[in-house]
């Protein structure tokens, strides 16, 4: 299918169409929050589906109940889809638990007023490429990748789902909320997680012991979350998600673009960062 059939171009940015119906972003706007709400904001592939592991685990004091029995979308769903409208989110206890993949620029009126607690994660662009790539070429309501090199120009240009991941992250390091704010990265996750699961601990006000941590850093180790059905995105029809092409949790590792990019793209991916970049302050952990 192509382009204009599968993609919906909102605010600038395309969202796949079948996931982002009318309703879904009508409802998305409209969307009240309450302060103790707590977010978790992602460019794709930057390590959502692992965070939305690690905070249910966090806030419910390790019980697994929730990982156990709620698919990740259900148990912290994403505000701008289909099913945030089903859900009955309204009714939801507090504090309630949602995924965005949505602009700092694009989040609704009641977010801007309320400023509940968000989890930025940000990923090294080269590994979101790589895990883009593998990805977009499983699902049926993405445009396929094509070849690499193409893929590439898109993924520079903001030309896939969600825009470009420079303006992304960008914009959510520019919030003007930032005290709500936390960074971090996916490779503190992937070379610390017991310590970062203990710090995302501390941001959410959630005492927990050493032994509580510990358990929930085991539960969240790629080869353990990969057996959870719950999380693994197993559950999807494969006429939607082609797991026997490549797995969604596919690799689970920093640094897998090393395999992926010519030296040639390495070298234009470098100076294309360098100069959207140019005046971004963060120090980010991965070695570009
Ligand atoms: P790879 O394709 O590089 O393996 P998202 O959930 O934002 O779509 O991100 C998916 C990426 O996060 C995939 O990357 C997936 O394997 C990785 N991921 C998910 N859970 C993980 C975990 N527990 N440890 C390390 N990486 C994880």
């Amino acid at each position: 299918m192509t382009e204009a059939e599968l993609y919906t171009l909102y605010k600038g940015v395309y969202v796949p169409s079948h996931l982002h119906p009318p309703q879904s972003l009508k409802y998305f706007e409209d969307f009240t929050f309450r302060p103790d709400d707590i977010v978790i904001a992602t460019y794709p592939k930057s390590g959502t589906t692992w965070m939305q592991e690690i905070v249910p685990l966090i806030m419910s004091g390790g019980d697994p109940a929730s990982v156990e029995t709620l698919p990740n979308w259900d148990r912290v769903p994403w505000l701008e889809e289909h099913r945030a409208c089903v859900l009955n989110l309204e009714q939801r206890p507090s504090p309630r638990l949602f995924s965005t993949h949505f602009h700092y620029r694009m989040m609704p009126a009641s977010f801007f007023e309320v400023k509940p607690k968000v989890i930025y994660i940000m990923r090294n662009p080269k590994d979101v490429f790589t895990s883009s790539f593998h990805y977009y070429g499983i699902t049926s309501f993405l445009v396929q990748p094509g070849p690499q090199s193409e893929f590439l120009e898109k993924f520079l240009n903001g030309k896939v789902m969600f825009g470009s991941w420079f303006d992304h992250v960008k914009g959510w390091l520019d919030a003007d909320n930032n005290k709500r704010i936390m960074y971090i990265c996916y490779e503190e996750m992937a070379m610390d997680l017991k310590g970062s699961v203990g710090r995302i601990a501390q941001f959410l006000e959630k005492p927990l012991s050493a032994e509580v941590i510990e358990k929930i850093a085991d539960r969240c180790l790629f080869k353990n979350m990969k057996k959870n059905n719950m999380s693994n995105y197993s559950v999807v029809p494969q006429e939607f998600m082609d797991q026997t092409k490549s797995e969604f949790l596919r690799k689970g590792v920093a640094g897998d673009w090393k395999n992926q990019l010519t030296a040639a793209e390495v070298e234009y991916f470098d100076r294309f960062y360098k100069d959207k970049m140019r005046d971004v302050k963060y120090e980010f952990v991965w070695d570009l």
